[in-house]
C-alpha cells in the first residue's frame, strides 16, 4: 500500500486499517486521520507516536493496559487480536509447554502487581527465553524508567505493524 492510498482513505477505512497499530487503541488512529496528508511511512508513524507522547501518565498507562499478557489467558482462549496472535506465534509463545507457560504467568502476575500494567515487549523480535529473561530483568526497575521502556516497546510494535501494512522494510530496532 503506498502513501497516496493512505491519504485517500476516508475516516472509516483508515480506522479499519490502522485501528490496531497501537493494540486495542483505535482512538489513536481516529485522531491521526485528522492530520493527513502524510508524506511517507515515517511521517505517519510520527503522528501515532506524538499522540502517545502527549498523553498524561494515566493515558499512557491506559495504553499499556489495553495489551494482553504474553502467553496469557487470552492466547489460551483464542481472543487475541489477529496482530497479537501473529506476533506471539512468531515468538514461539503459542507452543510453550505447561511448565514454561506457568512460569511466564507467574512473572506476568508479579510484573502487573508491581507496576499496575501488563508486561509489554515487541514479541515479534523475541523468543520464549528472551521474553522470560526480559520479564525477570524489568521486574526490578524503578517504575518511571519501566513506564518509558514499556512505551518504547509499544512504539516498536506499532512500527512493525505499520511497516507491514505499508509493505515497507522495518527499521533495525
Ligand atoms: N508484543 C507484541 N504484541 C503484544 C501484545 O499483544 N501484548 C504484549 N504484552 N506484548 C506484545
Amino acid at each position: 500500500m503506498d502513501i497516496e492510498k493512505v491519504n485517500s482513505m476516508d475516516f472509516g477505512e483508515f480506522v479499519d486499517v490502522f485501528g490496531n497499530v497501537i493494540e486495542r487503541c483505535p482512538l489513536i488512529a481516529a485522531a491521526v486521520w485528522s492530520q493527513r496528508p502524510f508524506s511517507n511511512l515515517e511521517d505517519l508513524e510520527k503522528h501515532f507516536f506524538a499522540f502517545i507522547d502527549a498523553l498524561p501518565q494515566s493515558g499512557q498507562e491506559g495504553i499499556l493496559r489495553c495489551h494482553p499478557d504474553l502467553a496469557g489467558r487470552e492466547l489460551q482462549r483464542g481472543t487475541l487480536t489477529a496482530e497479537s496472535q501473529r506476533e506471539q506465534r512468531s515468538a514461539g509463545l503459542t507452543s510453550l509447554g505447561a511448565d514454561e507457560r506457568l512460569r511466564l504467568a507467574e512473572l506476568n502476575a508479579q510484573y502487573r502487581a508491581r507496576f499496575g500494567f501488563p508486561f509489554v515487549l515487541a514479541a515479534r523480535l523475541s523468543d520464549p527465553a528472551a521474553v522470560r529473561r526480559e520479564l525477570a530483568r524489568r521486574l526490578h526497575r524503578p517504575p518511571a524508567q519501566e513506564l518509558r521502556t514499556a512505551l518504547g516497546e509499544v512504539k516498536k510494535i506499532g512500527h512493525l505493524r505499520l511497516a507491514e501494512l505499508l509493505g515497507a522494510h522495518p527499521a533495525t530496532l
